[in-house]
């Protein structure tokens, strides 16, 4: 794959960008990234802010072969979150933390959603939307008040870290994501959809690692304590009973983030 980079000073969304451009014949590879987004998409259909070209937004188009099992595509989003907190840290030299299944985290605070949205008929996938969100020029007060204690971006991360005014480059960030990005989707299919390649590294990033949780189950949310990452994408947890489930989907809360005390 290759990848094409498109860039628009200002745009709706990029993944409502990428549907666009997949119905006018756009190939895998195809990337669409904004300085400005006016209506960003969040995940549970909540906004994501993008103004005044302070961050990144980008997204990206993928077709996955068909022979690959439709269950295995939310291993994207897992390596979407790798290939960013990769690129943060060999870039910038900060530590990432990955909330499972794909906020990544700086200082405990989020830096960066990801919303993999994807086209699928008959039993089959025509094609995947990658959209990536990274807090890079914000200063606090430009978060708004209600996740202003629990947002950062990567500007007041190299200040507190290195003391620096260096400013982080979104050309460098957005370059960097989708190159590592790439060569984890090549070592995912070559392997059928299996995350084993990258799973302890993954883990060491685990912010819910052996940490009580509360899972958001629809049926009755409880706690439990994280384990792992398995190679399928779920959550390995331990029930206070000793017995082990594994949490696919859903809203999982960490201890002592975000204000679950
Ligand atoms: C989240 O809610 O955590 C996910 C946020 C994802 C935002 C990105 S920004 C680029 C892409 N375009 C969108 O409209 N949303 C995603």
């Amino acid at each position: 794959m290759k990848l094409d980079y498109r860039y628009y000073k200002t745009i709706d969304s990029t993944n409502l960008e990428i549907k666009r451009l997949y119905a006018q014949g756009a190939k895998e590879g195809t990337v669409a990234s904004a300085g400005t987004q006016t209506a960003g998409r969040g995940r549970t259909g909540h906004r994501w802010e993008s103004p005044r070209d302070v961050s990144v937004a980008t997204s990206l188009l993928l077709t996955p072969p068909a022979d690959l099992p439709m269950e295995k595509l939310p291993g994207l989003t897992i390596l979407a979150a790798m290939a960013v907190a990769k690129t943060i840290e060999e870039e910038y030299h900060l530590t990432c933390e990955i909330k499972w299944p794909n906020d990544i985290l700086v200082g405990k605070r989020k830096i960066c959603g990801i919303l993999t949205e994807m086209d699928a008929a008959n039993g089959s996938v025509n094609y995947v939307v990658v959209g990536i969100g990274v807090n890079v020029h914000q200063t606090k007060a430009d978060f708004v008040e209600e996740i202003s204690d629990m947002a950062t971006s990567l500007d007041m991360e190299l200040q507190k870290e290195h003391g620096e005014d260096k400013r982080a480059s979104r050309r460098t960030i957005i370059r960097g994501i989708w190159e590592n990005f790439l060569s984890y989707y090549q070592d995912f299919l070559r392997y059928q959809g299996s995350l084993e390649g990258i799973r302890e590294d993954y883990n060491l990033h685990l912010v819910n690692r052996n940490k009580r949780v509360k899972i958001m189950d629809p049926a009755g949310e409880y706690e439990a304590k994280a384990v792992g990452m398995e190679a399928d994408g779920s959550l390995a947890i331990l029930m206070d009973d000793g017995t082990k489930r594994c949490v696919d989907s859903g809203e999982v809360h960490v201890r002592g983030l975000y204000g679950y005390v």
